[in-house]
């Protein structure tokens, strides 16, 4: 009986790791890139149980720059098959997607009195993805199953590519990634002469 029970578990595992997407759960096969017949990337439904990177908030190339009255969160992840393979290497392989989702933040809320809290309304999402070794953009504002491709001359190609410190990512502000990339010797050269200019304004002089 007990021997039985063990070959049904084995057999359900078995099936559960290599079936797609079953219940929800990520299986390396499943958080790669797809695409649309017209190039357009098909939404990644459950980032949400992907890899949590960082929260960013009010940061100033969002568009709360264009609505300075609201106060907003950015919330980024990255797909766990890629996420593994930077702990290895410090950067990123093939069909990496991050996703970046901008959410309200609010007070006071419930018991909060100080501070801000997330919203449960959904802003905005933006998606960065690496397929055939080139980086391209995608945005997801209408919510729908498909975002749409940004083309290039754009500013996120421009302003990732000149100072995102891995693969025009911006680890510099992911804080388990940074000290992995460090390391690993992975940092690029725009982030690197970034914080060498910041670090090396003359100071005043001691009298
Ligand atoms: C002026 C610089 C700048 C511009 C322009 C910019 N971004 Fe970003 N982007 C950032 C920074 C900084 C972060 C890190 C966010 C954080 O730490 O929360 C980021 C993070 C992201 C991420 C998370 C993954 C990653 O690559 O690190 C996505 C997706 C993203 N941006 C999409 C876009 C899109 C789409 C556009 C154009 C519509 C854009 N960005 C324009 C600076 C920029």
């Amino acid at each position: 009986m007990i021997m039985t029970k063990q070959i049904a578990c084995s057999a359900s595992l078995f099936l559960l790791a290599f079936l797609p997407g079953v219940r929800g759960v990520s299986t390396p096969s499943d958080d790669t890139p797809a695409y649309s017949s017209d190039g357009n990337l098909l939404a990644p439904s459950h980032y949400r149980e992907w890899i949590y990177l960082t929260s960013g908030i009010d940061m100033s190339y969002t568009a709360s720059n264009a609505m300075p009255d609201h106060s907003m969160f950015d919330n980024v992840f990255v797909n766990p098959t890629s996420y593994r393979s930077f702990i290895t290497t410090g950067t990123w392989p093939d069909k990496t997607t991050l996703v970046l989702e901008v959410r309200g933040a609010e007070n006071p809320v419930s018991i909060n009195k100080h501070g801000h809290t997330q919203s449960t309304e959904l802003m905005g999402i933006e998606i960065h993805a690496k397929d055939h070794g080139s980086w391209s953009f995608y945005d997801l504002s209408d919510g729908g199953p498909v975002a749409k491709r940004i083309p290039r001359p754009a500013s996120c190609y421009t302003c990732h590519e000149a100072h995102a410190a891995v693969d025009t990512t911006f680890v510099q502000f992911y804080p388990t990634l940074l000290p992995l990339a460090t390391q690993k010797k992975t940092l690029s050269a725009g982030y690197l002469k970034d914080i060498h200019e910041v670090t090396s304004v003359p100071q005043p002089s001691a009298q």
